[in-house]
């Protein structure tokens, strides 16, 4: 198992002559390494597209949503046997976009994962709080509930990661620093432990994330990666990143 996973989360981003060239650039200054995993979650319409482009056994591929039903009068959604048959690996859940902006709950949310692992999807599962809700003290209490929610009826975590976005931090330059991330990576990690009797599930962090703060980032204790936005639509920094993992290991 690699020790880290280096997420690209490129949102509503990017035409298709634009992700090519990101993902060729990518794949030439590549230095392959087996320990860090790079994954880049590019908009549905390139998928298909990409998994042809890439080498899949260097970098991996993963969808920003998927839908919780197999298939059906669900006007512009996705499923999860679409994502599978264009050769997506992994899917985002929970993203705080898709929760504030989409108002997806945490019903909704757990179908989701429940479905999506047993399917076969490697899932990141998104968790965080609002600057309000930390400001009020309840981080743990919020985190707590988003997974208490989201893995009812999860047992096979094999396919699971768990992406920590304090939601304040996400697109505003603003990361959390080192002992916030480092008691909120050890309370989740804690969290996994009761839950499933062992924790080897990557917690990822998210919010900010550059080429910049990912050294300082990826060496705090429990933080095994980066779920890597606005940085990761440019490939010199996300490369930057994934090299700074490379020399973590
Ligand atoms: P950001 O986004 O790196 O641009 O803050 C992270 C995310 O939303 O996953």
């Amino acid at each position: 198992m690699s020790k880290y996973l280096i997420a690209g989360n490129w949102k509503m981003n990017t035409n298709l002559d634009e992700a090519k060239s990101i993902t060729d650039r990518l794949h030439s200054y590549l230095d392959y390494d087996s320990e860090v995993e790079l994954l880049i979650c590019p908009p549905f319409t390139h998928l298909s597209f990409l998994s042809e482009l890439i080498d899949l056994s260097r970098i991996s591929l993963g969808a920003q949503n998927v839908h919780s039903e197999k298939n059906g009068a669900y006007t512009g959604e996705i499923s999860i046997d679409m994502l599978l048959s264009v050769g997506c690996e992994y899917v985002i859940i929970g993203h705080s976009e898709r929760r504030s902006i989409f108002g997806e709950d945490d019903k909704f949310i757990n179908k989701k994962v429940v479905n999506s692992l047993n399917a076969g999807l490697r899932v990141i599962l998104c968790i965080g709080e609002t600057l309000e809700q930390r400001e009020k003290g309840e981080t743990f209490e919020i985190l707590e509930n988003q997974l208490e929610k989201g893995l009812i009826g999860v047992e096979k975590i094999i396919n699971l990661k768990i992406a920590y976005e304090p939601v304040w931090a996400i697109g505003t330059g603003k990361t959390a620093n080192k002992e916030q991330i480092s008691e909120t990576h050890e309370f989740i990690s804690k969290f996994l432990i009761k839950r499933f009797g062992e924790n080897n599930i990557k917690i990822l962090y998210g919010g900010s994330m550059n080429a910049e703060n990912a050294e300082e980032i990826l060496s705090i204790k429990n933080v095994n990666g980066g779920l890597i936005g606005g940085a990761s639509l440019k490939p010199d920094s996300f490369l930057s990143i994934y090299n700074t993992a490379i020399k973590l290991c």
